[in-house]
């Protein structure tokens, strides 16, 4: 990309969680301008291609925030989930691996790369997003075993019978009118021995509150944090 180019962009306001486009709650103003700006300036969200490297494969995932809002960038807490994985590859490595709200995908395919059985989830807005976002992403003639279905925790869940060995979410916690389906999906798809894995950034008190709600079932400890990215990972386990 040049480093130089015309786009149209949001006003000087850092789009944040729940007021960017095509976000969940919808802004009630999003003023538009057309801006020069330098490639080593933009925030994250706005480039157009997210280029890593993982367990030896390249990736490169193509943003749309402004068509389709959170699912269609990467957030910071998939990186650092990717790369915890990397380091501890037993926790995925044969393991039946489901990520809820995969957005782009990124932790779940890394979680595949690594050897774990991954179903990637998210509405069905944002799922066609997720596909060709996957299948631009798998090497060609690949083994990797991964899987993409709807998985709405506002709906139904009678499709998924099947108790998962690993949870992964990666900047779930965000929408508050979401908090209560969300821990029924993680009742539902839980048995005592499933591993949630979840990475987040502790934006609002809110944040905090599903996790301090999560304690009447589950067992939270917080086993990472990286501080450049303000990023921590918790383990979680059904209490017995
Ligand atoms: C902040 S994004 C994180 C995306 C991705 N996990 C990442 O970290 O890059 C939150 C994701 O949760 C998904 N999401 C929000 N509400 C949901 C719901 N009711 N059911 C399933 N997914 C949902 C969004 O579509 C979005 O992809």
């Amino acid at each position: 990309m040049a480093s130089n180019e015309e786009i149209e962009t949001c006003s000087s306001q850092i789009p944040e969680m729940g007021i960017g486009p095509g976000s969940d709650k919808k802004p009630n103003h999003y003023p538009l301008a057309v801006v020069l700006f330098d490639e080593k300036t933009l925030l994250p969200h706005q480039k157009k291609f997210r280029n890593f490297s993982f367990v030896g494969n390249p990736i490169s995932i193509q943003q749309n925030w402004r068509g389709l809002g959170v699912a269609a960038v990467v957030w910071e807490a998939a990186v650092v989930l990717g790369e915890y994985l990397e380091q501890h590859r037993h926790l995925v490595e044969g393991k039946r691996v489901i990520e809820l709200g995969s957005g782009t995908g990124l932790a779940g395919l890394v979680a595949s790369f690594l050897g774990g059985k991954v179903t990637l989830t998210e509405r069905a807005e944002a799922l066609d997003f997720l596909r060709t976002t996957i299948e631009t992403n798998l090497p060609k003639d690949n083994e990797y075993q991964i899987d993409i279905a709807e998985l709405d925790w506002t709906k139904s869940l009678d499709n998924f019978t099947e108790h998962y060995d690993v949870i992964l979410g990666a900047d779930i916690i965000y929408i508050k009118e979401t908090f209560h389906d969300l821990y029924r999906t993680l009742l539902h798809l839980t048995s005592k021995d499933t591993h949630i894995l979840i990475s987040c950034k502790i934006r609002y008190d809110r944040d905090s509150d599903f996790l301090n709600m999560l304690k009447k079932d589950f067992s939270l400890e917080e086993i990472f944090y990286e501080k450049e990215r303000d990023i921590r990972i918790y383990s979680v386990y059904k209490k017995t």
